[in-house]
C-alpha cells in the first residue's frame, strides 16, 4: 500500500492533459463481449479500474494485449464457457457489472455478484435487472449472485429513470442487450453522461442500431435489434472528471494552469460553477485556461445527472470553498451520503458541517497539514486539493484509492510544480 506525502501552498503552472475517461472506457472494454472478431480500444487510461476490469474480462474469455505505449488494448473473444462474473473482482470494482448487459446480449447467460454498497452510499441494480427482464431475461438471484438467462431477447419499451435520475451503466447494460434483441426497443430517460454518449458511438460502429432523442429534459434511444456485431477500433473520450479535478487542484494553486485532452462541453457546469467561485476560466477546443483572480468566492453547489454538475466533482469543489469566503453549501442528488470526505477536510483544518441533506464549508480556512486517510476515489481526490491548500506536508494514506480512476497523479502534480512524492507505506488497518 502506498501514501502521497505533499507539501502545500506551492504555486503551480504550465499545462496538463488529461487520460482517456475511465468511466467511458470501462463500458467500451466490457464490449468486446458482443463479438467475436478482434477490437481496439484507444486512449484507454493506465489506471486500477482498468486492470481489474481487464482481469475479469479475461476470467471471461477475452485475450487482452497492449500495444507498447499501454494506452491501446486489443481484446478478442477466444472462449465462451465461463459467464460467470466472480465475487472477488466484483467486490473490487462496481462497475464490474458492465459486463453483465453484454453477456446477456451475446451469451444470453450471465451470473455476476451482487455489487455490494460503498462508501459512497447504496447502489442497487434494480434498473438494470428491470430493463434485462422487460427484453425477455429470466432473473434470479442465488447465493449474492444475480443469475440472468435469456434464450431471446425482443424488444420492448423500457424507463432507465430512477429515484435519483437516469442510471449510467444501467443504460449501458440495457441498451448493449437491446442491441441484439429481436425488434424494436425504446429506452427513455437514458443516462445522458458523456461517456454514455461515447458507449453509444462505440456501439454505432459495431453495426447497432442505435438513433438518440435528446429532448430537453429527457433523452430518449431507440434501438433496432441485429443479429451480430462487429469488431471496434474506437478511441475513448477525454476524461472530464480528472479536468475538472485539475481545475480544482489550479482553484487553490495561484498561477495559470492549462487543462487539456477533453471537450469542454462536457462539461459546462463545472467551469461555470468555478467562474461563480471567482475562477477565471478561458474556455478554448482543447480545453480550459485556468487562474485563480484575487479571493475565491463561496457559493451552492448541486450535483446532479448530466448536464449539471457531476456527483463525481463534488468532493473537489467542496475542497476548493474551503478556501472561499463566506458559506458554501455543497447537495449531492445523486449519492446524498457521499460525503465521507468532510472528516478528513475537517482534519486539515477545514470548517465542514455535516446536515441530513448537505455539507457546509465555511471559509476561508487556514489549512494545516497532517495525516489524513482516502476513503474513496473521488473523496482522495478532494484530499489532494485540500493538501495543496494546506500549509506544511500532508500525507494522504491508502491512496490505492486515488490509483482506481487518475493516471500518474503525482507525475502530473510534479509537472506543474507541486512538491509530492510516492512512498511505501506499512498502513495497518
Ligand atoms: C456511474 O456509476 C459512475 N461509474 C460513477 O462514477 C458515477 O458517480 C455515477 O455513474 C453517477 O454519475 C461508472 O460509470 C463506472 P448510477 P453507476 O447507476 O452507473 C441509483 C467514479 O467516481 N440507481 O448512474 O453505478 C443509484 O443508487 C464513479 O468514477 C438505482 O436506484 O451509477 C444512484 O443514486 C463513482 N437503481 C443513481 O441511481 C439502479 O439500478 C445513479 O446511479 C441503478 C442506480
Amino acid at each position: 500500500m502506498d501514501r502521497l506525502v505533499i507539501c502545500g501552498k506551492r504555486p503551480l503552472a504550465g499545462t496538463v492533459q488529461v487520460s482517456g475517461a475511465k468511466n467511458a472506457a470501462l463500458p467500451c472494454l466490457a464490449a468486446a463481449l458482443l463479438t467475436d472478431e478482434p477490437c481496439t480500444l484507444r486512449r484507454v487510461p493506465k489506471v486500477r479500474d482498468v486492470a481489474t476490469m481487464c482481469r475479469l474480462l479475461a476470467t471471461l474469455g477475452v485475450s487482452i494485449s497492449s500495444a507498447d505505449d499501454d494506452a491501446e488494448r486489443r481484446l478478442e473473444v477466444t472462449e465462451t464457457t465461463n459467464c460467470d462474473a466472480g465475487y472477488h473482482l466484483v467486490r473490487q470494482m462496481r462497475a464490474s457489472i458492465c459486463v453483465l448487459g453484454p453477456l446477456v446480449a451475446q451469451r444470453r447467460k450471465a451470473r455476476v455478484a451482487l455489487p455490494g454498497g460503498c462508501q459512497i452510499g447504496h447502489r442497487p441494480i434494480d434498473i438494470h435487472l428491470r430493463g434485462l427482464a422487460a427484453l425477455g431475461a429470466d432473473i434470479r438471484t442465488d447465493r449474492g449472485d444475480v443469475v440472468v438467462e435469456a434464450n431471446t431477447l425482443h424488444g420492448a419499451e423500457i424507463s432507465l429513470a430512477g429515484p435519483r435520475g437516469a442510471t449510467v451503466t444501467g443504460t449501458c447494460n440495457v441498451l448493449a442487450a437491446a442491441c441484439r434483441a429481436k425488434g424494436r426497443s425504446v429506452l427513455r430517460h437514458a443516462a445522458r453522461e458523456p461517456e454514455v454518449t461515447d458507449f453509444i458511438s462505440l456501439l454505432q460502429k459495431m453495426g447497432a442500431r442505435i438513433s438518440i432523442d435528446d429532448g430537453s429534459t429527457d433523452r430518449v434511444l431507440e434501438v433496432d435489434g441485429v443479429d451480430e456485431l462487429s469488431g471496434f477500433d474506437h478511441a475513448v473520450i477525454g476524461d472530464r472528471i480528472e479536468a475538472a479535478t485539475w481545475a480544482a487542484i489550479a482553484a487553490v494553486s495561484n498561477g495559470v494552469v492549462d487543462i487539456t485532452g477533453f471537450n469542454p462541453t462536457d462539461a459546462v457546469a463545472v467551469s461555470n460553477c468555478l467562474s461563480q467561485m471567482g475562477v477565471d476560466v478561458e474556455v478554448s477546443e482543447s480545453g480550459w485556461r485556468t487562474q485563480t483572480v484575487g479571493q475565491l468566492k463561496n457559493c451552492e453547489i448541486h450535483a446532479k445527472p448530466f448536464p449539471a454538475i457531476p456527483t463525481d466533482c463534488q468532493a473537489q469543489l467542496a475542497a476548493v470553498l474551503t478556501q472561499a469566503v463566506g458559506v458554501s453549501v455543497v447537495k449531492d442528488f445523486v449519492f446524498p451520503e457521499r460525503f465521507g470526505y468532510l472528516a478528513e477536510l475537517a482534519r486539515l483544518g477545514a470548517d465542514v458541517e455535516r446536515t441530513d441533506v448537505s455539507a457546509i464549508v465555511r471559509g476561508p480556512a487556514s489549512l494545516v497539514g497532517t495525516e489524513v486517510l482516502a476513503s474513496d476515489l473521488r473523496a482522495s481526490a478532494a484530499l489532494v486539493v485540500a493538501a495543496l491548500a494546506a500549509a506544511g506536508e500532508t500525507t494522504i494514506r491508502r491512496i490505492y484509492h486515488l490509483d482506481r480512476g487518475y493516471e500518474n497523479l503525482e507525475g502530473k502534480l510534479r509537472a506543474l510544480g507541486a512538491s509530492v512524492r510516492r512512498e511505501a507505506d506499512d498502513y495497518q488497518f
